[in-house]
């Protein structure tokens, strides 16, 4: 492989996907992966295999269905968990199973309660066996950087001994400093040889806001692979955020000298879909995906740019695939060859009932919104992946919202097994009312962690985009829903909520073997 290449290593569906809040179902995960592979990301880290049935099936599902780039499963160092993970990935075109154990002291001690004797035995061990299930072997140090560097080489030693085709060093807490990170694999390299027969990678978590200048240094270090995520998102402060190390590799390509194979014009697309399917937004003032990342405010930038383009931008709107967005644009008497030929152009094939629906959506949408963006086809279509897998169905509401009243809602649901049920609640506001009043319906105590509502375009007609986090038995997930009727994408979205936070917190009784926790209020 040319030695300037970098492979770009996603793990938005793993670490990604361990942010607070975000509850991805299997659908949504593979909408993601396929975008991705558009993207052309090298490496798609799809999940966590033994952490649940429910990831092992998503990482089977994408082994199965995304061609193109390699798929790989995490695992623990412990036998079942790379069992797990190789049968997940089993059927990819090229899978690799990742497996990790901490070096780190503070780790050893407090976490695992071991020795750095036996860690070192269980990295070997694991690696081996990971070995003999699949040829390509990812290996990660955990909390590398607070380790003991030469133990840390011990470690990784063992595990190039074993096959391991890839060594990873996490900065698991987003705590190094690019010279000092760089010293550290510059030390690696002088202690372990064999570094320079493998692949090296970088793995940041952004604490301190370092991680893109960590996976840089990393990289000017000599690691080939980066592992990063869209948006950002990741335990915590988030990871590396993709568009960021592969804009930033782009546009200083003359002066690093380093390449990657993303089709950055899929960047923009790829964030708007993991920002609705997370719920995650993005602020509006970050780097290539924030919305004002290519809007210039002050009357000299926006002169200068009209006279000449780099006067004030490193790159254009186009190399990201903004003006994409800006393009497809869709009218009342659109017909569904127009609609079907916009959403093949935003890299969904829709045919046959879900191109019935899709139309039927955007034919109720034409008729309240003069132009039909790209945007809104985008939110329509995810909205409607989203009500595919909602367990709970909004039949109908009623609101009566006034200055003199408190405000009372009144709901009617479709729960799982069909039952309709009812519900009314006087609240303190139009929203509050209507939540409660599903509560009562559904006899959940669920409570509320947090409510979001923007707007998907500009403009008074636009769509409006809720997001909803709910906590029921200790678990938390999230759910979200695009109307043009506010209070109704208020309430699809809380019911969305309702439905992934159940599955929750079955999940976790059935891995705690537990009681069942979802019993109906009276
Ligand atoms: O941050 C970390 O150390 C990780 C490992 C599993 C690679 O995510
Ligand atoms: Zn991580």
């Amino acid at each position: 492989m040319d030695p300037n290449r970098v492979i770009i290593f996603d793990t938005t569906l793993r670490d990604g996907e361990q942010s607070p809040g975000i509850s991805l179902n299997a659908t949504e995960k593979l909408e993601i992966a396929q975008q991705l592979a558009r993207l052309g990301v090298d490496v798609i880290e799809a999940g966590f295999p033994i952490a649940s049935p429910g990831d092992f099936q998503a990482v089977q599902a994408i082994a199965r269905e995304v061609r193109g780039p390699v798929i790989a499963g995490l695992a623990r160092a412990h036998a079942a968990d790379i069992e797990r993970a190789a049968e997940a990935v089993k059927d990819a075109e090229r899978p690799r199973v990742h497996t990790f154990i901490s070096t780190s002291d503070i780790h050893i001690e407090h976490q695992l309660q071991s020795t750095r004797e036996d860690v070192l035995g269980q990295a070997r061990a694991a690696v081996a066996h990971a070995r003999s299930l699949v040829e390509d072997v990812e290996f990660s140090p955990m909390d590398a950087t607070r380790a003991d560097v030469e133990f840390t080489a011990e470690v990784i030693q063992a595990a190039i001994d074993e096959g391991a085709t890839t060594i990873n060093v996490p900065d698991t807490v987003g705590y190094t400093m690019p010279a000092e990170y760089a010293a550290f694999l510059g030390r690696l390299y002088e202690l372990v040889p064999a570094l320079a027969g493998v692949v090296l990678s970088v793995h940041c978590h952004d604490d301190l806001g370092l991680a893109v200048a960590n996976s840089f240094a990393g990289l000017q270090s000599g690691a080939r692979q980066v592992e990063c995520a869209v948006n950002g998102i990741g335990e915590r402060a988030g990871n590396a955020s993709l568009e960021e190390v592969v804009m930033l590799l782009r546009t200083r390509e003359a002066d690093i000298g380093l390449t990657t194979a993303v089709n950055s014009r899929e960047i923009a697309r790829a964030s708007r879909l993991v920002s609705r399917l997370t719920g995650y937004p993005v602020q509006p003032n970050k780097a290539i995906v924030g919305r004002n990342a290519f809007q210039h405010e002050s009357g000299i930038h926006q002169d200068g740019v009209l006279k000449e383009r780099s006067t004030y931008e490193i790159m254009s709107a186009a190399s990201v695939g903004v003006d994409d967005v800006n393009s497809i644009v869709l009218g009342k008497h659109s017909g569904r060859h127009a609609l079907r030929s916009a959403l093949m152009e935003l890299g969904y094939e829709v045919n046959g009932q879900s191109l019935n629906q899709a139309f039927k959506r955007f034919k109720e949408l034409a008729d309240k919104k003069k132009q039909v963006t790209a945007m809104d086809l985008e939110a329509l279509v995810t909205d409607e992946l989203r009500a595919e897998t909602a367990a709970y169905t909004l039949e109908w509401f009623d609101v009566e919202a006034s200055t003199r009243r408190p405000p009372h809602a009144t709901v009617s649901i479709v729960a799982p097994d069909g039952e309709t049920m009812r519900g009314d609640f006087t609240g303190d506001g139009p929203i509050d009312a209507i939540f409660r009043a599903i509560n009562a319906a559904t006899r959940r105590e669920a409570r509320l962690r947090e409510f979001r509502i923007d707007a998907v375009t500009g403009g008074q007609d636009a769509l409006g985009e809720a997001s909803v986090i709910l906590e029921l038995s200790g678990s938390t997930a999230a759910g979200q829903a695009v109307s043009t009727d506010i209070i109704e994408a208020a309430a699809l979205a809380y019911v969305r909520a309702l439905t992934n936070v159940e599955q929750k917190v079955l999940l976790a009784a059935d891995e705690d073997a537990g009681e069942p926790v979802l019993t109906r209020a009276p």
